[in-house]
């Protein structure tokens, strides 16, 4: 009986915790997929509770051992109020054969409360997803902070063919100067020549150079972005927190293991956090004991530990029951002057009027319209943002 009873138990929880632990949720939470792994090898053989002392251990013997090693100190942002902070060129997403994005060219600057709305299946998540590398695009760039954090294979074949083009040109000038002067001594051409020479070699320097910048980028680029995550935290819908850790471990585990501060310091916060937020008395709880609402607005507190620059958030009210879609978007208002560069997915239009500074309308993976908001909601242009309003108004 009892047997049969944590059978149940582990296929209840099964949904809810391969849920949490798939690709986003590991991916987000960045390099633990060991978890992931236990859970796979041994969701058969025992119960929950066995599972999640097993991975708590686990996690425990992280943190300690990272402890020990130096904390990472990650540089702080550069860039100033009114500049650009992101910036896509030429983004696309394909599924297969599907565009989802279809060559998006974007610029945020610090400081905009972007808001994303349009209709179902246009690309919201996607684009938020390729924002910060969860999902990997087809092509374009994504530039973040003056970092490129994604480029194109195609646009780094065009960069380096066209350096290399630029080489062969100058080659081929050389033979030619060559062959037009066969007739004339060496020493009369030799100071042409030596110019020539000076041009190929220094052509060959920038060839070889964007090989080896483009090498370096490609091997460094899944090494950077662990800590650029942080810098650009993400909420979900579906709030994806950890089903087996307690609310102050799912707030701690990030930074603790990608070592950005002590256990120490990052309880501190949380736990400051917590407080602010009236949940100090959560902090042991697991997130199957909280509402919707706590959930999510630990899911942000999440995010916030992290010290983030911008903040991305998917439609962070949808899953909620409408009495606590408030307490979320008063807490995300409560955030816009400490956060100050916010993109957020949400239907909730009386919101996105209040906290939105730029509304851009998604449709078929273009943005169609993108406008301050009271001319959005006032004056649309496009035919189908007018219909969407008309709608959801
Ligand atoms: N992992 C995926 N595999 C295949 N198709 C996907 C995947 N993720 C999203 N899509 C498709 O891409 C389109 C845009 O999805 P999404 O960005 O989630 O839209 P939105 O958030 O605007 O509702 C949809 O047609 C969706 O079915
Ligand atoms: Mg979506």
């Amino acid at each position: 009986m009892k047997e049969i009873k944590n059978k149940t138990v582990i296929s209840d929880m099964k949904d809810d915790t391969e849920n949490s632990l798939s690709e986003t949720s590991s991916k987000e939470i960045q390099n633990t997929d060991i978890p992931k792994k236990i859970i796979c090898e041994n969701k058969e053989k025992r119960g929950f509770s066995a599972l999640r002392n097993e991975i708590k251990g686990k996690i425990d013997s992280f943190v300690s051992e990272r402890e020990k090693n130096k904390i990472i100190k990650r540089p702080s942002s550069k860039v100033k109020k009114g500049e650009v902070i992101i910036s896509l060129k030429g983004l696309e997403k394909k599924f297969g054969k599907k565009t989802v994005l279809d060559k998006i060219d974007l610029e945020i600057r610090k400081g905009e409360k972007v808001v994303i709305i349009g209709p179902s299946g246009s690309g919201k998540s996607t684009l938020l997803r390729c924002l910060n590398l969860l999902e990997v695009p087809t092509s374009g760039i994504v530039n973040f902070e003056g970092d490129d954090l994604y480029r194109g294979k195609d646009i780094i074949k065009k960069e380096i063919s066209s350096e290399k083009e630029n080489l062969k040109l100058l080659k081929k000038s050389r033979a030619d100067f060559i062959k037009q002067n066969k007739n004339i001594k060496a020493e009369e051409i030799s100071e042409e020549i030596s110019k020539l020479n000076l041009q190929i070699k220094e052509q060959k320097n920038k060839f070889d150079n964007v090989v080896s910048e483009n090498k370096k980028f490609i091997r460094d680029m899944e090494k950077g972005l662990n800590l650029h995550r942080q810098k650009m935290g993400m909420v979900f819908q579906q709030f994806n927190l950890f089903p087996h850790l307690t609310v102050l471990e799912n707030i701690i585990m990030a930074p603790v293991l990608l070592k950005t501060m002590t256990k120490e310091e990052a309880e501190k916060k949380a736990r400051k956090y917590l407080e602010r937020i009236g949940l100090s008395d959560k902090t042991d709880s697991y997130p199957a004991q909280l509402s919707g609402g706590q959930k999510q607005r630990i899911a942000i507190v999440r995010s916030l530990v992290n010290n983030p620059d911008v903040m991305l958030f998917d439609e962070p009210t949808s899953a909620l029951d409408p009495e606590m879609v408030k307490e979320v978007l008063d807490f995300i208002k409560e955030l816009s002057d400490e956060i100050p560069t916010m993109v957020i997915v949400t239907h909730e239009m009386g919101f996105a009027q209040e906290v939105g500074t730029r509304i851009l309308f998604i449709d078929g993976g273009k943005i169609i319209e993108d406008k301050p908001p009271k001319e959005f909601f006032d004056n649309p242009e496009n035919d189908r943002v007018k219909e969407f309003l008309s709608k959801v108004l």
